[in-house]
């Protein structure tokens, strides 16, 4: 008794703190509906009732340090269940691999039921209530959080948010021709509205799923951004929001710490615009990170924004009025890749300069690969003072990385290729782009050596920037692209599945072996995932600086945290390379233990240095 009066104290507070702004928010976007505003404050309050002990407990604790996961400490990974481990209880009985690899936040990729052949890879979710049946159940999904929380371990899930599935309950009844459902969505029984809209949306799948509308057999047009089988729904309808928080906090209190907003720039529609990331989104948005801050404040926003930089920033909201927790480094990314493909890394020069003046508790998510394509969204005003213009660029970065370029070793595919923009993005996993496939085929040495080399270099280029490092399943064993999908009629349309292949447990069995492929990725990763974890100046917070090599192949990053100082350097190019200090330094290569002292260093072709000075 004395227990809950303590709970229920905890929410009355969390609550009335915030409630004027959120009633605010509320009316604003819903008319004054202050009915649907109760109705949802009465929800929260019981999903809040719901929520287990022990993930009160969880809220409590990370609410003494608030920026938990602004740190050194957290290394995550993203999979697929199936892939990784058939299903919910194949992860679970797979923790030790995750926790071997220094894992500590794991993201799992869609789960949620969703029809098999219409599903974009759980995208397109039928029923938030229930996991895929091939999965599980929800109980598995509540059996593998608690050992994760066991082990000290967070899980990230997905929460698409800007459309369900043509079989969700909802889009059921709508077809059937239901009023109420029919608002969930966004209906039109002629096209001229459609028209309007087209003239002014853009399209994300413009060869997979051309247009933003999909005609039903019987006439009326739904609105469909991404497939034809995900139908948007309508955030300009109060219930849809409300259901759709319900549906958040469902799945947060099955014991996920990191809610990934998918899509999110999309959630709202206006006629005469381009449907992205308009003022009413952050709105949305800000309101669901009040709504986690009075039920689950422990639960973090990660916002799936894939734009430029000027469209990313806002998406933290500012320092009173936060929106989401973290966010994809998605410039720095395709710029990685970028030079990759031209070994100059004057673009990522810039790239590290405009985020080291960002505020310091911006939290990125760094990756270099994840499950979707890579979008050449690059800052081509800065490239074009190089004389680089926009799309015979994008044709070489998609020439380079699809192995037409002469010498290139890399081996991905094109996504979206539409010829007409001259606009395709690229797919491919981390090892294959670097050229371990080629190499492998053509059994040639030198050229594994340089491929792992790459991979390996690009991995502690990641593991350098401040935020929270994310690798993608199958990359620390250097997993090859799989090209079994060209044989599948329900995926062979969509190339992404290129880099979605069943995690290979007999290559795995090799990380071990020093003079294997696997053995010498995964263990060099290890080895910067263990240095950085144990060094703070890798903490998020830390300041960092870009430093002049006086080489255009290597790139100079200094950290600097409480007096502790990181020189690190990174070579992009198969040459040996000198690299140029900023004066003379001195300190221990963290990987090798050697004692640099002086005024430059040669780094070997692709190589890479970890300075700590004393
Ligand atoms: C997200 C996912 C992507 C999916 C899309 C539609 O952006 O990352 O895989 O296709 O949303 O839900
Ligand atoms: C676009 C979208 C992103 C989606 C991706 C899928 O980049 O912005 O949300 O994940 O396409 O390819």
């Amino acid at each position: 008794m004395k227990h809950s009066a303590a709970w229920e104290k905890e929410f009355a507070e969390r609550f009335e703190e915030r409630f004027d702004e959120f009633k605010w928010l509320y009316c604003e976007v819903y008319n004054n509906d202050l009915q649907a505003f109760y109705w949802l404050c009465g929800a929260m309050h019981e999903y809040y009732e719901k929520r287990g002990a022990s993930l009160k407990k969880l809220d409590r604790e990370r609410k003494k340090t608030p920026f938990w996961y602004s740190t050194n400490k957290l290394f995550g990974m993203m999979l697929y269940v199936d892939n990784f481990a058939g299903d919910l209880k194949g992860v679970k009985a797979k923790i030790d691999y995750i926790k071997e690899s220094g894992i500590n936040y794991l993201h799992l990729m869609p789960l949620l039921k969703s029809p098999k052949d219409r599903s974009d890879g759980g995208y397109a979710v039928a029923d938030f209530k229930r996991v895929q049946p091939e999965l599980g159940t929800m109980k598995d999904l509540e059996a593998l959080t608690a050992e994760c929380h066991k082990n000290d371990i967070s899980v990230c899930l997905d929460f698409v948010m800007n459309h369900t599935s043509e079989d969700h309950a909802w889009a059921k009844a709508a077809r059937a021709g239901d009023e109420e459902m029919r608002k969930r969505y966004f209906f039109f029984d002629n096209w001229d509205i459609p028209f309007q809209f087209e003239r002014t949306v853009p399209q994300v799948f413009p060869t997979t799923a051309p247009g933003n509308f999909t005609e039903l057999e019987n006439g009326d047009i739904v609105m469909t951004t991404f497939y034809p089988y995900q139908w948007d729904l309508n955030y300009g309808n109060c219930v849809v929001f409300n259901d759709m928080v319900c549906n958040m906090l469902s799945l947060i209190n099955r014991g996920i710490d990191i809610i990934r907003l998918d899509a999110v720039p999309y959630i709202w529609k206006e006629l005469g615009t381009n449907c992205r990331n308009l003022p009413t989104v952050h709105k949305l948005v800000r309101m669901m990170r009040l709504v986690c801050e009075i039920v689950c404040p422990s639960v973090l926003l990660l916002g799936e924004v894939v734009m430029e930089p000027s469209k990313v920033a806002p998406y933290f909201g500012t320092k009173e009025k936060p929106e989401c927790h973290m966010l994809y480094n998605v410039t720095t990314m395709a710029s990685t890749w970028h030079t990759v493909a031209t070994k100059d890394v004057r673009l990522l020069n810039r790239q590290m300069q405009q985020l080291s003046e960002l505020p310091k508790d911006y939290v990125f998510l760094n990756y270099l690969r994840c499950h979707d394509d890579i979008g050449w969204g690059l800052d081509y005003d800065y490239l074009s003072s190089f004389g680089m213009s926009e799309v015979p660029h994008k044709k070489f970065l998609n020439d380079y990385f699809t192995g037409k370029f002469e010498g290139s070793p890399s081996r991905g595919e094109l996504y979206n290729d539409d010829e007409s923009l001259g606009d395709a993005r690229l797919c491919g996993t981390a090892a294959s782009l670097c050229g371990m496939e080629t190499a492998l085929e053509k059994e040639d040495k030198e050229a594994l050596r340089q491929a792992i080399d790459c991979d390996v270099m690009l991995h502690a280029y990641m593991l350098t920037q401040s935020g929270i490092p994310v690798i993608y399943s199958g990359d620390e064993i250097a997993q090859l692209n799989d090209r079994g999908y060209h044989g599948d009629p329900d995926k062979k349309a969509d190339s992404r599945y290129l880099h979605r292949g069943k995690f290979d447990w007999e290559k795995a069995e090799r990380r071990h072996l020093q003079n294997s492929v696997e053995g010498a990725v995964y263990q060099a990763i290890l080895t910067l995932e263990r240095i950085r974890s144990q060094n703070e100046v890798f903490t998020a917070s830390a300041d960092f600086s870009v430093i002049d090599t006086v080489n255009d192949h290597v790139l100079g990053i200094r950290r600097e945290y409480q007096g502790k100082r990181l020189y690190a350097f990174f070579n992009f190019s198969p040459q040996e390379q000198p690299a140029y200090f900023d004066g003379i330094l001195s300190g221990t290569e963290l990987v090798s233990g050697k004692k640099v002292r002086g005024l430059s260093e040669t780094l070997k072709p692709y190589g890479f240095l970890w300075i700590r000075c004393e």
